[in-house]
């Protein structure tokens, strides 16, 4: 089947005029409390943002990112308003051609990811979670086997969540860890969860972020635009897996407690990837486990809804098949790093390069020098998650001319 563009929404997930600085950079003048009220109470449009280009694929750009205006607090603290600007965002892909759109961050939990988008026959929807968790379960299988000699006792934080559980049900059906530690706020479903899988592997619950300190390895998964998971909560020289966007854990924890490693979870390489017109928090060749998913399903050229909800390990299975079919380009878990920061599994700064700007420097003809350099010297993931651009794309134009309006520094 040909391949069909595919669309990725993501929002402002941190300080909101920070963000908008990054979209058109006076914005950032704005007062943060003017532009919280402003992206909060005006009716502003959702753009494109960036273009997507593979060009081991096409010439003309795969697919475009969406951009939400709506900051994550926004999003958690009034789901109905973010659902309808949710829904305007996937028209937009619509109008504009996408057959598959993808739920970055924060826009799939809205959205009860994405059932509430599941009677659209305009366009696929998939929140990406089914390969963000495959993802996820790679860069954890790499930390055991890192230290054989560790207790492979594991926490999920956020384990009821559509990623959590997938991953949770993942680790059981390959029985890939000794213990599991699930942990989320609502006892019910924790407890639904636990009685699945603790015949295959042994299980215990907690509503009590402090029991993750029993845990070697702690994956984190919570759906918060607070950093979570503070250095009280871990036990010494405990490895933290980090998927969440936007981050619920904070730089400081590992200046606090440089006993532990904080790494970036659910970033996939995809070495000849670019976005042009702006990016989303990863350097040229990586990005998030939803986004790759939602590329991968538009390269197989699939039709209709993928993930939603709680994806299914038939769904995993599909996308790994889909990752070795077009392993040319890439689709692994990226090489690890914390904050942007490469490292080895084990948290040493890894000071060279990083494994897949390496691999595409041996394996692309196309420029790799930017990969490279992009990958030794890069440093920008920040504990807000930015939304950093390096041009204004032509469709943000009239957007920003509303933020602005927005924000009083415009007639
Ligand atoms: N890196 C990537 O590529 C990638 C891809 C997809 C998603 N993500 C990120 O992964 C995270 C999970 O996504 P999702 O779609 O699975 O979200 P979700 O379905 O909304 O699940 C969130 C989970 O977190 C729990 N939770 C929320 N707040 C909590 C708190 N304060 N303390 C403890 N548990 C809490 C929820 O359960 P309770 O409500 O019961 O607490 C639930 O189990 C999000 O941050 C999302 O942006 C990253």
């Amino acid at each position: 089947m040909a391949a069909v563009p595919f669309a990725f929404l993501v929002h402002p997930r941190a300080r909101v005029s920070d963000d908008l600085a990054r979209v058109w950079r006076p914005l950032g003048r704005i007062p943060e409390r003017t532009a919280e009220r402003a992206v909060r109470r005006l009716p502003l449009r959702p753009f494109t943002m960036a273009r997507v280009h593979l060009p081991d694929v096409a010439p003309d750009p795969v697919g475009r990112v969406v951009l939400v205006p709506f900051g994550a607090r926004h999003m958690l603290e009034a789901p109905h308003a973010a659902r309808a600007r949710v829904e305007q965002a996937v028209d937009h892909a619509a109008r504009r051609g996408a057959g598959i759109v993808g739920l970055g961050a924060l826009t799939a939990t809205v959205t009860t990811g994405g059932s509430t988008l599941v009677g659209r026959t305009d366009i696929g929807v998939t929140n990406g979670n089914a390969y963000t968790a495959a993802v996820v379960e790679d860069q954890l299988r790499d930390v055991l086997a890192a230290a054989p000699h560790r207790a492979r006792r594991v926490a999920v934080v956020g384990a009821t969540g559509s990623v959590g559980t997938t991953l949770v049900r993942l680790l059981a059906r390959d029985r890939a860890v000794e213990h599991l530690t699930l942990v989320a706020r609502a006892g019910g479903r924790l407890g639904a969860l636990a009685g699945e899988v603790c015949r295959r592997v042994p299980t215990t619950v907690s509503t009590d972020l402090r029991d993750v300190r029993e845990c070697d390895v702690v994956v984190l998964l919570t759906a918060s635009a607070d950093a979570l998971l503070c250095a009280e909560h871990l036990a010494p020289g405990a490895v933290v897996v980090d998927a969440t966007q936007p981050r619920n854990t904070s730089p400081d924890l590992v200046v606090e407690r440089p006993d532990v490693t904080v790494l970036d979870g659910g970033v996939v390489a995809v070495p000849g990837l670019r976005l042009r017109g702006g990016d989303i928090g990863q350097p040229p060749g990586r990005t998030y486990g939803c986004f790759a998913e939602t590329a991968l399903l538009a390269l197989s050229g699939h039709t209709g809804h993928f993930s939603i909800g709680v994806p299914t390990l038939d769904q995993v299975d599909h996308l790994r098949s889909l990752t070795r079919r077009f392993a040319a380009l890439g689709f692994r878990a990226a090489a690890p790093t914390s904050f942007g920061r490469p490292v080895d599994v084990d948290g040493a700064q890894d000071a060279v390069t990083t494994h897949d700007a390496v691999t595409h420097a041996v394996t692309h003809d196309a420029v790799t020098h930017d990969a490279v350099t992009h990958a030794v010297t890069h440093d920008a993931v920040t504990s807000t998650g930015v939304l950093t651009s390096g041009a204004t794309s032509q469709d943000a134009a009239p957007a920003r001319d509303e933020a602005l309006v927005a924000a009083g520094v415009a007639a």
